[in-house]
């Protein structure tokens, strides 16, 4: 019915903001299914621990970006497009842009290949809409730093984060439509209450 993607840097808050909006729509009446990346599926619940494996630290980038595309595939194929197809909202922690911001402006991967590679995944499937949970690096970061697990992929340095954030506002800039950008620095609530007006005013105004 609905494919619904959060993204974020790292500490935005987004996955709580994830399982409120959830219990908000059920009592709403809506079938919701929640879901993240990478994993999402057994397939890709195996992909996520050889990601985030403290001790596979002999990981070429290559590597881990087609790790993360084979996750996507799998979900997209075996999750999302099954669930959007029998009338469920999919909300998803992290999708496609993810890789774009992280490898493509993070990592500085050439973005025409990691655009290619992305499409390839998705089997060219798009949210119907992307909320941004902006907010500060320096405070994402000590916001996750108290709590939460450490993985492999957060010992990366301030410089990469900051690019990740820049790169997430390119691409609302290339497809504002899609992208509400919202501040994850206001508290928990008060995110949610914008989350909410938002995606119902969506749900108003979608031909399903
Ligand atoms: P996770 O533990 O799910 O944390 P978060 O709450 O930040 O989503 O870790 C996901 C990490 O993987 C996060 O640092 C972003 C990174 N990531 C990529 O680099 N590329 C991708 O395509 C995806 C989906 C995630």
């Amino acid at each position: 019915m609905m494919f619904i993607t959060f993204e974020g840097p790292d500490g935005s808050g987004k996955t709580t903001q994830v399982k409120l909006l959830a219990d908000y729509l059920k009592k709403q009446g809506y079938q919701v299914i929640v879901t993240r990346e990478p994993g999402g599926t057994p397939i890709g619940d195996q992909i996520r621990n050889v990601l985030f494996n403290l001790k596979n630290t002999d990981m070429h980038p290559r590597t881990e970006i087609l790790l993360f595309q084979a996750s996507r595939a799998q979900h997209v194929e075996r999750l999302i497009k099954p669930s959007i197809e029998k009338g469920f909202i999919v909300l998803c922690d992290r999708f496609a842009d993810s890789t774009i911001a992280y490898q493509g402006y993070g990592h500085q991967v050439d973005l025409k290949q990691i655009h290619a590679i992305v499409n390839f995944a998705t089997g060219g499937l798009k949210p119907d809409l992307t909320l941004l949970f902006d907010i500060d690096v320096k405070e994402g970061l000590r916001r996750r730093d108290r709590g939460g697990d450490w993985n492999r992929m957060d010992a990366y340095q301030l410089g990469f984060h900051q690019r990740v954030r820049d790169g997430y506002h390119h691409l609302v800039q290339e497809e504002p439509e899609r992208w509400v950008v919202i501040n994850a620095e206001q508290p928990p609530d008060v995110v949610q209450a914008v989350v909410q007006k938002i995606v119902l005013e969506r749900l108003k105004n979608s031909p399903s």
